[in-house]
């Protein structure tokens, strides 16, 4: 179960280009197990049909302030009151321009008036509208109704116009809505992440790495912002983007890794070692490529520094420091193995995943884990998607912190 499943939204969208964009957020909400209901302003039902909304939100589309068929129902006081979250995209500086001054003269703005519940804003419009001091001030105005509004992207839009002002991304709203729902208890919190693998350069063309993606890290970053923490995210080479709000470092090296970490390990009160370092680096790496035939066919080895070892180290030797969670990437005694590293390393927490199977382990959207904390608790996650896995390690965290402090 995701923090969205059974959620209901009711998404209004007023009149912008940008409405066709959102007939593919309904879609994506749906398939998180989400009940969409859209609302749509007189303006946005010129962009896009209403028969298009229904169909693809397999509810009714409401646009009117008197149901035809059932005036007695007022639509805007039941839909108000019958939801999770209202999310206007794309909101036009019309709409913009009707919360902030708390006019009730449609059916989307009487339902946002009539609505206590948490309201996301996501601006959608020329850029020069955008930019217009009345529609800056409007939007200053619905922020201080405590209505979260998220800032358009910057680029060529449908008018011909280059600036800010083009709905912002699904990914960035869905982090946005993620967040409306997730456990605030992270909010004090610095997060700093490592995730992906490392590469070890033997020459210019190759390297020592392993099939790390990222995925498992990053899901930790992701829903670590979610719940309020401030977050950095150190990775090695992956095909992912970066989180919405996570600032990241890149990296290639154990020892790039090592280095950053070292430098935003005091502003950190969590650590979170999802990376899969290699243990070992080639004793040289040669300047030019090397030929077929020149190589000698044993390559040699030094070991590179254990990362968390040392911050564990650092640990005992300054009585308070950062929480510290591990991994353990195993293929056998995984129990075992996850309880020395969790000893060996000094670490409150240690994760320890199969990484056999298909289902778990690296590239996999699941995993399966189990998770050791320092008192001898273990607690066993069933199959789960790489990011209800994050959540399940941050509310083990949380029940740590709670303890703490
Ligand atoms: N780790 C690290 N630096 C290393 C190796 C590992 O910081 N050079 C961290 C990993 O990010 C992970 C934990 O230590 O959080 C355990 O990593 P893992 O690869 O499972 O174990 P190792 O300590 O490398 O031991 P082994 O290879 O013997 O299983």
């Amino acid at each position: 179960m995701s923090l969205l499943t059974d959620k209901k939204i009711l998404l209004g969208i007023t009149g912008s280009i940008a409405a066709y964009k959102v007939a593919d957020w309904v879609r994506a909400l749906r398939r998180e197990g989400c009940q969409v209901t859209v609302v749509m302003t007189e303006s946005a039902c010129r962009f896009i049909s209403p028969l298009t909304m229904a169909a693809l939100s397999g509810n009714p589309v409401y646009s009117g302030m008197f149901a035809a068929e059932a005036p007695e129902t007022i639509p805007h006081i039941n839909l108000a009151r019958d939801h999770d979250l209202l999310v206007i995209a794309p909101a036009s500086a019309q709409t913009i321009a009707r919360l902030a001054h708390g006019l009730a003269d449609n059916l989307l703005a009487t339902i946002a008036l009539a609505s206590s519940g948490p309201i996301l804003v996501c601006p959608a419009m020329n850029s020069i509208m955008f930019q217009h001091p009345a529609t800056q001030e409007n939007l200053a105005t619905i922020r201080s109704y405590g209505y979260r509004v998220l800032e358009p992207d910057c680029g060529k839009m449908a008018c011909g116009e280059e600036g800010p002002g083009r709905l912002t991304e699904w990914e960035n709203a869905r982090q946005a809505i993620l967040t409306t729902f997730a456990p605030q208890n992270l909010t004090d919190e610095h997060v700093l992440i490592t995730a992906g693998p490392t590469r070890e350069p033997i020459d210019p063309v190759r390297f020592l790495s392993n099939p790390s993606t990222g995925k498992m890290g990053y899901a930790l970053a992701a829903t670590a912002r979610q719940r309020g923490a401030t977050v950095t995210l150190i990775s090695g080479p992956t095909a992912l983007a970066a989180p919405p709000g996570v600032r990241r470092i890149q990296v290639s090296s154990a020892a790039e890794m090592q280095e950053q970490v070292m430098t935003c390990l005091d502003a950190a009160t969590i650590i979170v070692k999802a990376a899969a370092v290699s243990d070992y680096r080639p004793a040289e790496t040669q300047l030019h490529k090397v030929k077929k035939g020149q190589a000698a066919l044993s390559l040699p080895l030094v070991a590179n520094p254990d990362i968390l070892k040392e911050l564990g180290k650092r640990r005992q030797e300054s009585a308070k420091g950062p929480l510290l969670i591990g991994f353990a990437a195993e293929s056998r005694d995984h129990l075992k193995e996850g309880a020395r590293k969790l000893k060996e390393k000094n670490l409150d927490l240690i994760v320890v995943n199969d990484i056999g199977g298909t289902e778990t382990g690296f590239a996999a959207d699941t995993n399966r884990v189990t998770i050791l904390d320092r008192n001898g608790a273990q607690e066993d996650l069933p199959l789960l998607s790489k990011e209800e896995t994050a959540h399940r390690i941050w509310d083990a965290v949380a029940r740590i912190l709670a303890d703490d402090r």
